[in-house]
């Protein structure tokens, strides 16, 4: 029933009350004011023009436009005055703002801490007059005004100082009083220089004692506390200004520079000092221009940048460096060689990157490397052959391939390949004893050489190589480079032939028109330098030397023998002739041998070396012969006497060698140069 009477009298009380709603402002406003503001979120501040509070609590004066202006009060007024003397009581206030330009160091045109008897400033002007007067109204003593301006446009009109500095302003916009915007450090003892369009927040203080008639302006980076002097301090006799009741608040205008301004806490007190503002709690301006960042990240980022650039260059050339190195060249046609063709990489680190510690000898075609492969640890040779012209070499690499079927227990198995730029990389079954002329020439004594059973074994074991490769596969390879250094020992000492086929890729040049001649002097056919044509029989004559040098222990051409006896064939025909062929044996083998065998071998020599290639026996005799099916026909070595000069050097070697050596450089290219000076070398000359 109470609450009923009460709302029912609630209204007219209120109607009733209405004229003397001025008075009853008075009396709230005879308490002193003091309020303040940590940020103006539903704060009860009253805007106009387009003033406005943003979301997060800013107070912001005016937008990014020009020729505008924003008011902002507190929505009540306040008593200034002594009710028993007149006098203007003590005041105080601090307050935090900041401006925004777009452009570097230039905006417009500042903020205005305004003391004014009437809230409505619709009539004032934007510009140099900050939104508080406008030409009329501008000096006039009846507008009661006290402001303190933040002022960053020189406005030479109204006695601007500079584009940067903080004035007291009575009724006028011309300042009473005005420096350049700066703030007292005890440090260096005087005044540092503030610039008020840097965008940052600043705070300002503004006190007014009552007793002293005197008012003190001070401002400070916002990170920096109260000064202990002010920047203006002027003694002025506000009674006279001020009114009774006024408003407080703030004006801001831009004009030809868009410029936003913002308050972010205020704080105000009538007769007392104003509290202090809580500056972690003031909402944060929106930033202006380059992001600042953190240390960790100005300094921090370029170094982590850089040493994270520096880390993918380093990867990135690290990769590169091992793709080049490990590169090899695959074509479409090579995909069904897969299995016979190696990874580079594998026998990169197989022959731990073809150091020369793994080097186990330098032949006519390349360097020949000993490695382990890397996953079935499996020992290999691996010959590196550089070759210039891409023509050729599919050819090269499916024969090459072929081959590698080739299964014979004489013959060196080849298990595969590789391919790079310039280079092909053959791989072999590593023969632990080496190549059979190192065992036989060049030897101190009998000690170290191989006995006769032993060559005897190898001598047949190569003819049935050879028989294999000529006759005995489906298709008639001839090895061209038929020597005691082509052949190859493995670990019972088996002579095991090597490098069949190799010749080819050199014999297949870039020109069709060029042929050229491959093999080793002295174990090269007469034929061959005539027609460059190698057949089975041009293998027969190679094989020839090759039984005199293993029966003989010499070279085909030893240049350390008497002149006469240089050419081996020759010697032992001579000799043969004499009819004390035995005369030829190496003397290493002192008369540890069965002298039928010597003989055997040391005749089928001189047959096989025949310079008429029809009549050379064929490796199929030549096996049977050896094995001792068939007699070594007294024909045909009879025919050899009769003929008297069967051998086409037996003229001598220096007319054979030179014509030989003048044909090469002709038509060969300086891989044959170089392979004629190898066999050079290895002959001494
Ligand atoms: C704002 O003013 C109204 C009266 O106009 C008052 O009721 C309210 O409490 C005020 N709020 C603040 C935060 O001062
Ligand atoms: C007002 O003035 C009287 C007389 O000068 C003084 O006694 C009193 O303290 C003053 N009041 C304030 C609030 O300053
Ligand atoms: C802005 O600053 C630069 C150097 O800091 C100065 O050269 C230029 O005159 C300034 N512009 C204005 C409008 O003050
Ligand atoms: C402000 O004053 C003008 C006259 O100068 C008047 O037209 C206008 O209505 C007033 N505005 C307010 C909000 O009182
Ligand atoms: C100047 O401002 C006053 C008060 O706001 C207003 O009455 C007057 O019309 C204005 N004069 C001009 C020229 O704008
Ligand atoms: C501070 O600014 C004033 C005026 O802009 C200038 O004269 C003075 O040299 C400046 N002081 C310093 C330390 O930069
Ligand atoms: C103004 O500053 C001066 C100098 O620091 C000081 O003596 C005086 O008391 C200050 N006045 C006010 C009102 O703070
Ligand atoms: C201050 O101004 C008021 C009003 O003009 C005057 O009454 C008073 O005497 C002045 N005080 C002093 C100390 O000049
Ligand atoms: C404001 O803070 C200063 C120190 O920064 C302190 O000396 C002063 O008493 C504080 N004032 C108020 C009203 O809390």
């Amino acid at each position: 029933m109470m609450s009923i009477l009460f709302v029912k009298l609630e209204l007219p009380l209120l109607l009733l009350l209405c004229p003397f709603l001025p008075l009853l402002v008075t009396l709230a406003a005879s308490e002193d004011a003091d309020f303040t503001f940590n940020g103006f979120q539903g704060s009860n501040i009253s805007v106009d023009g387009l003033a406005e509070i943003t979301p997060d609590g800013l107070l912001k004066l005016t937008p990014q436009s020009r020729q505008v202006m924003g008011h902002a009060f507190y929505p009540f007024p306040l008593r200034f005055k002594n009710t028993s003397d007149g006098t203007i009581l003590t005041f105080s206030t601090t307050f935090v703002f900041g401006i925004h330009s777009p452009f570097p160091n230039v905006s417009g045109n500042g903020i205005a801490f305004v003391i004014t008897p009437s809230r409505n400033l619709s009539g004032a002007l934007p510009n140099q007059y900050l939104g508080l007067f406008n030409e009329s109204t501008n000096g006039n003593p009846s507008n009661h005004i006290v402001v303190v301006e933040l002022d960053t446009v020189k406005n030479e009109a109204v006695s601007d100082i500079d584009n940067n500095h903080v004035g007291i302003d009575i009724n006028d916009i011309k300042s009473v009083v005005s420096l350049p915007a700066s703030y007292f450090t005890p440090q260096n003892g005087g005044y540092k220089n503030l610039s008020l369009v840097s965008g940052k927040a600043m705070q300002v203080w503004i006190e007014y004692n009552g007793l002293q008639r005197q008012m003190n302006v001070t401002i400070a980076p916002i990170d920096v506390p109260k000064p202990d002097k002010p920047l203006l301090s002027l003694s002025y006799n506000l009674s006279s200004v001020m009114e009774d009741l006024m408003y407080v608040g703030f004006s801001s205008s831009t004009g030809t520079f868009s410029t936003s301004h913002y308050v972010l806490g205020w704080s105000f007190k009538v007769n007392g000092p104003a509290k202090n503002l809580t500056i972690s709690q003031l909402p944060k301006l929106p930033r202006v221009g380059p992001k600042e960042h953190p240390k960790i990240l100005t300094v921090g980022l370029p170094i982590i940048t850089l040493v994270l650039a520096s880390t993918v260059v380093f990867i990135v050339f690290f990769i590169v460096r091992t793709k080049r190195k490990f590169a090899e060249l695959v074509e479409d046609w090579e995909l069904d060689y897969g299995p016979q063709r190696f990874k580079y990489k594998d026998l990169y680190i197989a022959t731990k990157g073809f150091r020369d510690r793994e080097l186990l000898g330098i032949g006519g075609f390349g360097r020949v490397y000993r490695g382990v492969l890397p996953t079935s640890k499996m020992e290999v040779a691996v010959k590196r052959v550089s070759h210039e012209s891409r023509q050729g070499v599919r050819e090269f690499v499916a024969e090459i391939v072929s081959m590698g079927r080739l299964r014979h227990r004489n013959l060196v198995q080849l298990l595969g390949y590789c391919r790079r730029k310039g280079e092909l990389l053959l791989v072999y079954d590593y023969m632990p004893n080496g190549s059979l002329d190192k065992l036989l020439f060049n030897q101190p004594g009998p000690e170290t050489t191989l006995n006769w059973g032993q060559r005897f074994r190898i001598i047949k074991g190569v003819a049935s190589a050879l028989f294999y490769l000529h006759q005995g596969w489906e298709q008639v390879v001839v090895h061209r480079d038929v020597k005691s250094s082509n052949v190859l020992l493995d670990n019972e000492f088996n002579g095991r032939l090597g490098d069949f086929g190799l010749a080819r890729l050199y014999d297949r040049g870039t020109d069709p028109k060029t042929t050229r001649v491959i093999g080793t002097l002295g174990y090269l056919a007469p034929e061959i330098t005539k027609t460059s044509k190698a057949s089975p029989s041009t293998d027969v004559f190679s094989f020839g030397a090759f039984m005199l040098e293993v029966a003989c222990g010499r070279r085909p051409i030893d240049p350390r023998a008497p002149e006469e006896d240089e050419i081996l064939v020759d010697w032992v025909f001579s000799c043969w002739s004499r009819g004390n062929i035995l005369e030829t044996v190496d003397p290493n083998l002192g008369s540890d041998f069965v002298g039928e065998e010597m003989e055997l071998v040391l005749k089928l020599g001189l047959l096989c070396s025949h310079s008429i290639p029809s009549d050379r026996p064929t490796m199929r005799h030549v096996v049977r012969y050896l094995a001792g099916d068939a007699l070594l026909p007294d024909s045909s070595l009879h025919e050899l006497t009769a003929s008297g000069l069967p051998f086409a050097h037996g003229e001598g070697f220096s007319n054979y060698a030179s014509s030989y050596l003048s044909y090469s450089l002709e038509k060969t290219s300086t891989t044959q140069v170089s392979l004629i000076e190898d066999c050079l070398l290895s002959t001494g000359r």
